[in-house]
């Protein structure tokens, strides 16, 4: 080939991928800034969006959506091996096999449904303690002060992290950026990012050896006779014949404080910025936080966050070719885009989509995923979460001061908002 031939070839290479960036940059502004008109167009003209070039699927239909992530030995995890390096053997890294199932099955058993007061009690009394310090000053940054706080408390006494060995808010501190450093990596590092996944494997051994130095100490505390009934006292006390050893403890419990924190801070961030973008709807939760009612409470959050799930999507890779309804086809070796935000407004599936309500049926709430993977703290989550959203809503003439500041896009870091001081 000539010199010329080369430049031509070239230049032609580099306006295939100038062309390739931009379409990208206008695919991410499409899904993360105008998610839901996005999704809409997709769901009537093109449920299956096929991008030929990043070989990606976006899966948009409510009936879809529900076979994808009810195929998790086709559609699997992304994340597994980042997992891994992190976490350990963890059951979110772990598709369709027999230790994904045991170790959920091990931790609902010692998450009880019994501990509903103990965590309710728990979570009452951080978050009035930490609202009555900025009763005065009417305004919170609701991130630091709070949304991120309440949950890594919560862990530090019902998990049993927290021990007399290490000063409380020296482990709060770790407590949220080893939560912090691994979320980032397990669901947000999408380009691969080797310094945030650098950072996500530190914080996670440090996290494991925190835990193993903290086993042996809680083990003499039971050999003792001890009755704590946090849940890694549980654990200790459990004897398993299925595989299920100390490392297998250590991994689930470094796997609870990463679900709990971040997802429940910005869940909290997420309900109160779209009930404070609906002023009728926020008078209405405001009357059902003064009458105490979480149960109703709950049914609100989890509106909100249908609007305005974690993420739009859930991230898969295609192990093998997958069918979907009416002939739809998602081939081996794709990265797979499920759409949980599209599937709740999917009008094909559910009744006035758009319309804010809390008697919708159980079964078109996604945001806490679906199949297998599905949300294992999903009941402290419900316990936790309305109880946090009540003393915010009780706060006189609550209001936004600035909108959400995220930092890279990945998690809430402010959110500052005013009150009238009580
Ligand atoms: C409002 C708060 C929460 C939200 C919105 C939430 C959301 C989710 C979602 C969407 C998934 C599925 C991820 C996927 O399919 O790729 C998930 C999985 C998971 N969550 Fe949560 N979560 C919350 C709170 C919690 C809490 C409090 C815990 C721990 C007690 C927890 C632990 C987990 C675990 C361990 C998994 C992985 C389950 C598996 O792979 O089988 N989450 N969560």
């Amino acid at each position: 080939m000539s010199v010329e031939q080369t430049n031509i070839t070239s230049g032609i290479e580099v306006k295939k991928q100038n062309r390739a960036s931009i379409l990208n940059k206008v695919f991410m502004f499409l899904l993360l800034k105008k998610t839901n008109a996005f999704f809409a167009v997709l769901r009537s003209v093109c449920p299956l969006l096929y991008l030929k070039r990043s070989n990606l699927v976006v899966v948009t239909r409510y009936e879809d959506v529900l076979q994808a992530l009810s195929q998790p030995s086709s559609l699997r995890v992304v994340t597994a091996e980042k997992i891994e390096r992190s976490v350990g053997a963890f059951m979110l890294g772990r598709d369709d096999c027999v230790e994904n199932h045991r170790d959920k099955a091990i931790m609902q058993q010692v998450m009880r449904c019994d501990d509903a007061v103990t965590i309710r009690l728990l979570v009452e009394d951080r978050c009035r303690k930490i609202i009555d310090e900025c009763r005065q000053r009417g305004e919170i940054d609701l991130v630091p002060s709070y949304s991120r706080r309440v949950p890594v408390l919560m862990a530090a006494s019902y998990f049993g992290f927290a021990t007399t060995r290490y000063p409380p808010a020296e482990l709060e501190r770790s407590m949220f950026r080893w939560a912090r450093d691994t979320q980032r990596d397990i669901f947000f590092n999408h380009r691969n990012d080797p310094e945030i996944h650098r950072r996500s494997v530190v914080a996670g051994r440090e996290l494991r050896a925190y835990l193993r130095e903290l086993i042996p100490q809680r083990q003499l505390l039971i050999d003792a006779g001890g009755q704590a009934e946090d849940v890694l006292s549980r654990l200790l006390r459990m004897k398993f014949d299925n595989g299920f050893n100390r490392e297998c403890i250590v991994s689930n419990m470094a796997g609870m404080l990463i679900g709990t924190v971040e997802t429940s801070s910005k869940a909290v961030v997420h309900i109160i910025n779209q009930l404070l973008l609906r002023p009728k709807t926020f008078a209405a939760a405001k009357r059902v936080a003064v009458a105490g009612d979480d149960s109703l409470l709950l049914k609100y959050c989890w509106e909100a966050l249908r609007f305005q799930p974690l993420s739009p999507v859930v991230t898969r890779f295609c192990a093998s070719d997958i069918h979907l309804a009416q002939g739809r086809t998602i081939n081996r070796g794709s990265k797979v885009l499920i759409a949980v935000q599209s599937a709740m407004h999917d009008g094909r599936a559910l009744d006035r989509p758009r319309d804010f309500r809390v008697d919708r049926p159980a079964e078109h709430y996604l945001h806490m995923g679906y199949g297998q993977h599905r949300c294992v703290g999903e009941r402290v989550a419900d316990l936790m979460v309305p109880v946090m959203v009540r003393h915010l809503l009780l706060l006189p003439d609550l209001r936004a001061m600035a909108p959400i500041e995220t930092e890279g896009g990945f998690f809430p870091d402010h959110f500052k908002l005013g009150f009238t001081p009580c």
